[in-house]
């Protein structure tokens, strides 16, 4: 996602951070070279000897006397291709906005033509005060990305919007800060998790659908500049900048994928809807003692052919095949009875692909092009290679 991306992690002094050790390490995993840059306050929360041992190389702490770099505060500012703050103080936030350069990291801040991502966190009354919303107003006016705080527990207990973002989180923010952005000004729905479908009050059929594929396709979207809409039935953690609309049932997102369908170029279905529901769910909990309930089912409706049917000019609708055997063939049925641009064909039945997994293995099948197949590789890696797919047949419409 990051390869061969030079991103100094400048950490400042807030109770977070030690959450910058994490950022760090996402950050490699993602590819960068982390050059962590800790100013006086953070060394006060954090030891350089941690975060010197997980970075890229050894922390900088210091504009005069630095033992590696002649002139800090330049080079390492003019090398960076980004520039992430993690945690942001209210100071550093103040004094970027008014270029008072008193520390290395000030300095680079100012010495830098690379694009800078800020994720502050502090408490909730500092972070609601006048001077600061002004300031991120102003930074933000400046083209700075401020990927904000998160409501939740502060230091000492207290409650409030003020956490540092998730290092997920900020790990996406700097991806969409450097991607391609070949998907600006494209909006995609995607539908994600498995649907439940009710029997009584307590009681669901469900399937083992985590989701995790689903919201890969979305945090790649987003990274890549597209308005993102989730429609989704898992509670995982929402990518980066995409709008979740939680629903549970087939006939709920039935309803939020047409709603959502009508005004996105792109619709990716990538959840495992029911395809039969119980006729008439009890109100109640069903008792033990009434002995097995017989459950009649009926058929759910196909959103996917329905989205098909109703496309849009320009409109692009991918499907998923799940199968168990004949991949290719039954894939390709689907591709055309539901009127799809492309369907992504998976053997769940093989090892560490599909429902659940981290790693998927597909092959993309379109109605005009030869398959391409993706080996075993991770679910984020897969969302690449759709959304590339994607954007091929979006650029020949
Ligand atoms: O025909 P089959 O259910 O295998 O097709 C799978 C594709 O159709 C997936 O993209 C799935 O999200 C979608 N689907 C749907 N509504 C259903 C069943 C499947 O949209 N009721």
């Amino acid at each position: 996602m990051l390869e061969g991306k030079r991103i100094v992690l400048g950490v400042t002094g807030g109770i977070a951070a030690y959450k910058a050790v994490e950022v760090s390490r996402r950050l490699i995993d993602a590819g960068a070279h982390v050059v962590p840059i800790m100013t006086a306050g953070a060394q006060k929360f954090l030891g350089t000897a941690t975060l010197s041992a997980l970075a890229s190389e050894p922390v900088q702490t210091e504009l005069w006397n630095n033992a590696t770099t002649p002139i800090p505060h330049t080079k390492i500012g003019q090398n960076a291709d980004l520039i992430v703050v993690a945690p942001a103080t209210a100071r550093l936030i103040a004094a970027y906005r008014m270029g008072l350069s008193t520390d290395l990291l000030t300095n680079t801040l100012l010495a830098t033509r690379a694009p800078v991502v800020v994720c502050p966190a502090m408490h909730a009354e500092m972070w609601e005060h006048p001077s600061v919303v002004e300031n991120i107003a102003v930074l933000r006016e400046r083209g700075v990305h401020i990927v904000e705080p998160t409501e939740g527990r502060l230091a000492g207990g207290d409650i409030g919007k003020g956490r540092l973002a998730d290092p997920a989180s900020i790990v996406e923010a700097a991806a969409r800060v450097l991607g391609p952005n070949d998907m600006e000004g494209t909006s995609i729905v995607v539908s994600a998790g498995g649907t439940r479908e009710p029997i009584d009050a307590v009681r669901v059929i469900a399937n083992r659908s985590s989701g995790k594929q689903g919201y890969a396709i979305a945090a790649e979207a987003a990274s890549r500049g597209a308005s993102v809409t989730l429609v989704s039935t898992a509670s995982l953690p929402a990518p980066y900048g995409v709008k979740v609309l939680q629903v549970e049932t087939a006939a709920e997102m039935k309803v939020q994928m047409e709603r959502t369908a009508a005004d996105h170029d792109i619709i990716v279905m990538a959840a495992a809807v029911a395809d039969f529901r119980p006729v008439k769910p009890a109100g109640g909990k069903l008792k033990k003692h009434a002995g097995p309930p017989e459950i009649t089912l009926e058929p759910t409706p196909d959103i996917l052919a329905e989205l098909g049917s109703a496309k849009r000019e320009g409109q692009i609708i991918v499907g998923f095949a799940a199968e168990t055997d004949d991949l290719l063939s039954n894939a390709s049925k689907k591709l055309s009875a539901k009127k799809l641009d492309l369907i992504i064909a998976n053997d769940v039945s093989a090892s560490r692909v599909g429902f659940g997994h981290d790693t998927n293995a597909v092959t993309l099948v379109r109605p005009d092009a030869e398959p391409v197949e993706i080996d075993l590789a991770s679910k984020r890696d897969v969302a690449r290679a759709v959304i590339d797919v994607i954007v091929t047949i979006r650029n020949r419409h």
